[in-house]
């Protein structure tokens, strides 16, 4: 850990950013899942407050959850089904994938982000249920559960807002597919981010 050493001779303690950074690179999108596991209740409802700890801009709490278990699971994929309809699609084999493809884990979570009328705080409340994923997805990693972020078919579609008890105008930020491994997602290649330092 000596590339964590401070410049002006200060130790640093770097046990809590070891385990930080473990979980945080172990975290892999992942749905090879025993379909058949519950995922307990107490387990979700500690992840879903994990969200509220993230930054939030001008404090207005925008995360929104709903969770699908058992036959909630069909009806979040109906009411999607309905909203591509909507929409327009006349896409068949999409539409039935849409109806199944929700009872692929034993929980889906539904996490949607309140509207704002003003625009640029609307999309600093997506920003933030962002960042309350990312801290859920990193807890789930911590029990040993796969989880796999996932878009919503229409993000703001009124079948599923109303089946989620969300109210209009909610965007649904990701349907996150949680259970429990069978086997383990795609080992995460990616480059380094570039950084620039402007010092003077
Ligand atoms: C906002 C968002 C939406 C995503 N939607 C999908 C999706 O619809 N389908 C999918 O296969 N992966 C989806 N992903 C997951 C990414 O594909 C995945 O994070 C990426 O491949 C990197 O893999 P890793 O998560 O294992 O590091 C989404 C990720 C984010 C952040």
């Amino acid at each position: 850990m000596e590339r964590l050493a401070n410049e002006d001779g200060s130790v640093v303690d770097v046990n809590d950013f070891a385990v930080v950074e473990r979980i945080i690179r172990e975290r892999r999108t992942n749905m090879l899942v025993d379909r058949d596991r519950p995922v307990g209740s107490d387990i979700i409802e500690s992840l879903c407050s994990l969200v509220m700890w993230a930054p939030n801009h001008k404090r207005t709490w925008p995360w929104r959850f709903a969770v699908m278990t058992g036959e909630g699971r069909l009806r979040l994929g109906e009411a999607a089904a309905l909203d591509l309809i909507a929409q327009g699609s006349d896409d068949e084999i999409k539409i039935g994938k849409v109806r199944r493809k929700y009872a692929r884990t034993p929980v889906v979570l539904v996490v949607g982000s309140a509207p704002d009328q003003h625009p640029t705080f609307h999309d600093e409340n997506r920003d933030a249920v962002s960042a309350g994923i990312q801290n859920l997805l990193l807890g789930a990693t911590a029990l040993g559960l796969a989880s796999f972020w996932s878009t919503a078919p229409v993000i703001d579609g009124a079948h599923t807002l109303e089946l989620c008890g969300f109210e209009p105008a909610t965007r649904i930020i990701g349907m996150i597919y949680l259970g429990w491994p069978t086997g383990e997602g795609l080992p995460g290649e990616r480059p380094e981010p570039s950084i620039t330092v402007i010092d003077q």
